[in-house]
């Protein structure tokens, strides 16, 4: 039994990866905003015979953060999985860009799986565990204007991970970045091409073979290194 910690886990692809790992008998710390709608997630939760616990936490929130690591002190964590995002504002190409939008994009998709990472790091350590983040095809190079915001916020989550991985590695803590595909949910919308289960399929699968050797690469959901 391996223990996960999944952040934005009411909905979408979180939810998902949720139910994957909980499936196969692996404890899960399911982290969401106190605003969620965690309808799905409780009866998850109530329904299945095996281990899921609801933790609150804004990813955007040091001092939220702060409070989950406390309750969570003493638990190892194998997997954490920094899943919270957010698409960016409406308004978010080069000439037209909100850039109140712009900032707090930044802050949930950027800066908050670092800091996720960095509190829940003893806990992760403990466990000779793997940090995965989340990112995009989006997030790769490429001269789009549209999404500036989702793209650059992704971009630098890569970076900021990659450097992670950098120094984790001398610690043995693999850090993955991955590309869930394009998946059907409140974001990816309904013409996506993958279920969230069949995306958080890929996503176990590529997190059980993650070993050190592959730390700080940036995969496709089908296993494939992405440029960016
Ligand atoms: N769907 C796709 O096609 C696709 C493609 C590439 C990458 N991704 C990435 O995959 C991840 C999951 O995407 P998704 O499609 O499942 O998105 P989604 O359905 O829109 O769900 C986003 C999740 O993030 C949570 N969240 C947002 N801001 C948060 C915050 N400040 N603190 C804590 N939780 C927060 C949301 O919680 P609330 O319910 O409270 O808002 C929700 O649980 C994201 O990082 C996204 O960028 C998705």
């Amino acid at each position: 039994m391996a223990v996960a910690l999944i952040t934005g886990a009411n909905r979408g692809i979180g939810l998902a990866l949720v139910k994957a790992f909980a499936g196969r008998r692996d404890k899960v710390f399911a982290c969401v905003r106190a605003s969620s709608d965690r309808e799905a997630l409780d009866a998850f939760a109530a329904s299945t015979p095996h281990w899921v616990q609801v933790i609150e936490m804004d990813v955007s929130d040091p001092a939220q953060i702060g409070r989950a690591r406390r309750k969570l002190e003493a638990e190892p964590i194998d997997v954490l999985v920094n899943n919270a995002g957010i698409g960016g504002p409406d308004r978010q190409s080069a000439t037209d860009m909100d850039f109140e939008g712009l900032e707090e994009t930044f802050r949930v998709n950027s800066m908050a799986p670092l800091r996720v990472a960095l509190a829940f790091l003893p806990n992760v350590k403990a466990a000779k565990g793997r940090i995965i983040t989340l990112s995009s095809q989006m997030g790769a190079t490429g001269a789009s204007a549209d999404n500036l915001a989702y793209r650059v916020s992704k971009q630098a989550v890569n970076r900021l991970m990659r450097g992670l991985a950098t120094e984790l590695k001398p610690h043995g803590i693999p850090v993955l970045i991955v590309n869930p595909g394009w998946v059907k949910t409140e974001m990816g919308g309904e013409g996506a091409q993958l279920t969230t289960d069949e995306s958080a399929a890929n996503l176990v699968k590529l997190i059980d073979k993650l070993d050190i050797g592959s730390t700080g690469q940036f995969l496709a959901w089908n296993g494939k290194e992405l440029a960016w």
